[in-house]
């Protein structure tokens, strides 16, 4: 597949057919993947390929509180999980909010669900010492996570990052036996998609590309 097109198309896919992703399929994908960098290439991830039913049920309950506030933040007008802004939304109400099936349903009804960590121990955190969030050390492992959804696309299947069930990490981790030094960066299911995106929706360079300063003119 061209490789601009994937980019342009590589939208998220939430709804599977059913269709198998063998594993012969599945360790392709992963070993193109492979080839994403890390900070000082120390190549701190692990994957976890989960299939098994009741497994995949847990991860998906671990996720419902997550996405119950990302919804009730959302109805409450607030921009979800931000650091910056408080939750504004009570727990109750959090706890009373329907469940979006959206967001739990693809860790069932793909064919595999990608357990994506990262070894702490090794991650390369320049921006540590700051007083703000954390953003370098998900560089040694995100461009992997896209790697693998671009790789799936070139192999006719399809999936979508989640991160929902890191909420509850600990009890991830402790479903899956995942060391206490690794971060669980994203569960990933994947599959063959039931419908492709034509047409992602982004803004356009001009309004995220600026000449020599923050407030230059758009390129
Ligand atoms: C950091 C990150 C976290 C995400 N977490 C979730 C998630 O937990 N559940 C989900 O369904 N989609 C999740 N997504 C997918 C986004 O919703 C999706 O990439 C975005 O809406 C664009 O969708 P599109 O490519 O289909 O236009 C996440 C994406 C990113 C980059």
């Amino acid at each position: 597949m061209d490789l601009y097109a994937a980019m342009r198309t590589t939208g998220a896919v939430r709804q599977f057919t059913g269709e198998p992703l063998p594993d012969d399929v599945l360790e392709r994908i992963l070993d193109n993947a492979r080839f994403a960098p890390s900070g000082g290439n120390r190549q701190g991830i692990r994957v976890i390929a989960v299939r098994d039913m009741t497994t995949r049920e847990a991860l998906a309950e671990l996720s419902a509180p997550g996405a119950q506030r990302y919804t009730a933040q959302i109805a409450n007008g607030e921009s979800p999980w931000n650091p910056l802004h408080p939750c504004g939304v009570p727990e109750e109400t959090i706890a009373a909010t329907e469940v979006p099936r959206g967001m739990v349903t693809p860790l069932l009804n793909a064919e595999v669900v990608l357990a994506i960590c990262l070894d702490l121990g090794v991650a390369a955190a320049l921006d540590q010492d700051l007083d703000r969030i954390g953003v370098i050390s998900g560089a040694s492992v995100y461009p992997f996570v896209w790697n693998v959804l671009l790789a799936a696309r070139n192999e006719g299947f399809g999936g979508v990052l989640t991160t929902m069930a890191v909420a509850r990490e600990p009890g991830v981790k402790a479903l899956l036996g995942i060391p206490d030094q690794y971060a669980v960066a994203a569960l990933v299911p994947l599959g063959k998609p039931a419908k492709q995106a034509k047409k992602l929706t982004r803004k356009p360079v001009a309004d995220i590309v600026t000449r020599e300063r923050f407030d230059g003119a758009p390129l």
